[in-house]
Order: C-alpha cells, then sequence, then structure tokens
C-alpha cells in the first residue's frame, strides 16, 4: 500500500507543507517565502518570521491540498519538523501538525531538519549506502557517515560560523543583499582568483572553520579602502568562494577514503552553488565516487525534504505525542 505523507517545515523563514508519497515522490509542495521581507533586514528577523508563520500557515495547507488533489483522509501520516530552527517558527509548523494529527487521528511524526536536507536527495535518485553526506546551509556544515537508512554518525563539522552564514555575512560586508549566498556564487564566476586568502582550517580533521575566512575578507576590504585601493568585488567573491570550496571538497574526499566509501551527497542551501557543485563534480569523477545532490528547488528549506525523510521514520516506527517540544538545537538522529 502506497504511503502519502503530509508534512511542515516552518524552522526558519519559509513556511511549506508538502504531500510525499513513499519517500520519494513529491505529489505536490507549497512553499511560502518570506525572504524578500527580511532582505530589508539584511538577515532573518525571528519575530516577524513567526507571525508571517501564523498569516500563512492555514493558506498553504489549502493550497496544498487543492494543488495534490487529494483529502486528509488520503494521508497516512502527518510529519513535522520540531528542530533545530528558531523557536517562534518552529512552534508555528508544529502546533499545525498536532492539530491536523489530533482532529484527523493520524500518526505525528517527528523530523530534525538535517535529516529533510539529507533525504531531499531521495527525491531525485534512491539514497545508496553507506554514504557520507556533505551538510551545507545557512546553520551547519556538516560530514556525517550514514551505513544504512535513518543511521547518522557526525564525523566532523564546523567549529564557528556555517558555511551558508559566512556567505551572507561576507556578502553584507561587500555591500550585496540578503540572501548571499546566490550572489557571491553568481559575481566568483565573474571574477578572479586574485586575492590571497587563508584556505581555512587546513589541518587532517573532518572540522571546519569560516570566520577566520570571513574576518580575512573584512580586513582584506578596509585595509585596500584605506591604502586608497578600490577591492573588486567580483575578484573578492571569487578568491572567497575558492578557498571555500577548496576546505568543502578537500574535507569530503577525506572522509570518503577514511571510511572507505563510495557514495556522495550533498544537502542544504548552499548545495545549489555552482562552483561548489563543479568542483565536486570534478573530483568525484576523479575518485570514482557516485555523487548526488538535490535538484535546485529542495536545496533551500522545503516541506518535501521532510516528507521524504518521514517516510523512513515512519517505517522505523518513529511516533510523536502531541506533548512534542520544539528545540533550537538538536542532535540529529
Ligand atoms: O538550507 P537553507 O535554506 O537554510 C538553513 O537550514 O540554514 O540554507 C540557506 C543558506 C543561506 O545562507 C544562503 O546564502 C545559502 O544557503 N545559499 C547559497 C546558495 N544558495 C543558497 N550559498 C552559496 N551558494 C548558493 N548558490
Ligand atoms: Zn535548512
Amino acid at each position: 500500500m502506497d504511503t502519502y505523507i503530509l508534512a511542515i517545515e516552518s524552522s526558519c523563514d519559509e513556511t511549506s507543507m508538502a504531500i510525499v508519497k513513499n519517500g520519494c515522490i513529491d505529489v505536490a509542495t507549497v512553499v511560502f517565502s518570506q525572504m524578500t521581507t527580511h532582505a530589508n533586514y539584511g538577515g532573518v528577523v525571528p519575530e516577524i518570521a513567526s507571525r508571517m508563520h501564523v498569516e500563512s500557515i492555514t493558506i498553504v495547507l489549502d493550497e496544498l491540498l487543492t494543488k495534490a488533489n487529494l483529502k486528509m483522509d488520503d494521508i497516512t501520516a502527518i510529519a513535522v519538523t520540531y528542530g533545530p530552527g528558531l523557536i517562534g517558527s518552529l512552534l508555528i509548523g508544529l502546533t499545525a501538525a498536532k492539530t491536523l494529527a489530533y482532529i484527523y487521528n493520524k500518526p505525528l511524526i517527528p523530523v530534525h531538519h538535517i535529516a529533510g536536507h539529507i533525504y531531499a536527495n531521495n527525491l531525485t535518485k534512491k539514497m545508496e549506502f553507506p554514504l557520507i553526506a556533505l551538510v551545507v546551509s545557512g546553520g551547519h556544515t556538516e560530514l556525517i557517515y550514514m551505513k544504512e537508512h535513518y543511521s547518522f554518525e557526525k564525523i566532523g563539522g564546523t567549529l564557528d560560523d556555517a558555511v551558508g552564514e559566512a556567505y551572507d555575512k561576507v556578502a553584507r560586508v561587500l555591500n550585496l543583499s540578503y540572501p548571499g549566498g546566490p550572489i557571491i556564487d553568481k559575481l566568483a564566476k565573474q571574477g578572479q582568483d586574485v586575492y590571497n586568502l587563508p584556505i581555512p582550517l587546513n589541518d587532517d580533521s573532518f572540522n571546519f572553520s569560516f570566520s577566520g575566512l570571513k574576518s580575512a575578507v573584512i580586513n582584506l576590504k578596509h585595509n585596500e579602502e584605506q591604502r586608497g585601493n578600490k577591492v573588486d568585488t567580483a575578484n573578492l567573491a571569487c578568491s572567497f568562494q575558492n578557498r571555500v570550496i577548496s576546505s568543502l571538497t578537500k574535507k569530503t574526499i577525506k572522509a570518503l577514503k577514511t571510511y572507505h566509501v563510495q557514495n556522495l551527497i550533498i544537502a542544504g542551501g548552499v548545495s545549489a552553488n555552482i562552483g561548489l557543485r563543479e568542483a565536486m563534480d570534478k573530483i568525484c569523477r576523479e575518485n570514482n565516487i557516485n555523487l548526488s545532490y538535490p535538484e535546485f528547488k529542495y536545496c533551500t528549506d522545503n516541506a518535501t525534504m521532510i516528507g521524504a525523510a518521514s517516510y523512513y521514520a515512519y517505517k522505523l516506527g518513529r511516533r510523536a505525542d502531541l506533548d512534542l517540544k520544539a528545540m533550537a538545537t538538536c542532535k540529529l538522529n
């Protein structure tokens, strides 16, 4: 029998709901992004985000059911992101999920936001194990070893800023708008790697660090301006992005070799980065690694990825009660 899961994601600034069939088919997805509002402030304002979730959540649900041409009777279970994320934002999705589960008497499946990002890959191609997942988003930079479905072993992570966060902060210093990742990616293509920036945490660990690189960009810009020189934004974007990519590719390949793994998936908002995709394509071809990344529309936050992950959690018997709590931080499991 087919499993139709109605999934809800509201951990940051996207109100999203989706219906996913058997963990891999996107029956319908609705994403209401608040990005243009937060762009006015240069980043996500938590209080505004929660208020906007409240305003849009029921509209998103109506739109989803219409789009899917399904009724609540057709739905097997309700899945929801319980963390990590902004508490006020998470609470809106959580309350909607609990209400639907209670009224329609459906099982409630709790999903970790990062599990969702990882399983976005399952919507393109069934994930093959064992695998290494490189999760690169606005809040996370992690290397995760997965022996099988829903088994997550963190083998490395950022010691300070997440990579997407570094992109957004560097973009702000360069007077570019929010979110900075896609803009820097585009500018990097037009520029040249002429600035002398350090490769972050160039050591033998599986950890990352991006705050030093971010500070190096800021210092370089200030120093050049004090000398009366104009910094070339495209060249600086290119130099910054190249250092980020060097760090990500080097550590990821090392992890694949150390764990004797042939399958790599990339996930999270930064997995939309064209420069990163090109570099990973090349290095994976050279090393005989099967590489997969999500479709662009599933890279940034969406409920489809939560629906994909929840199918495997559901099959493992994971259920939540109506007292499920929103968590600002929580371990991936
Ligand atoms: O996964 P996501 O939507 O939210 C979190 O869970 O954090 O990721 C958002 C992040 C932002 O920092 C944004 O700048 C970054 O992903 N991003 C990119 C690109 N597209 C989005 N970073 C680099 N290159 C891109 N093309
Ligand atoms: Zn995310």
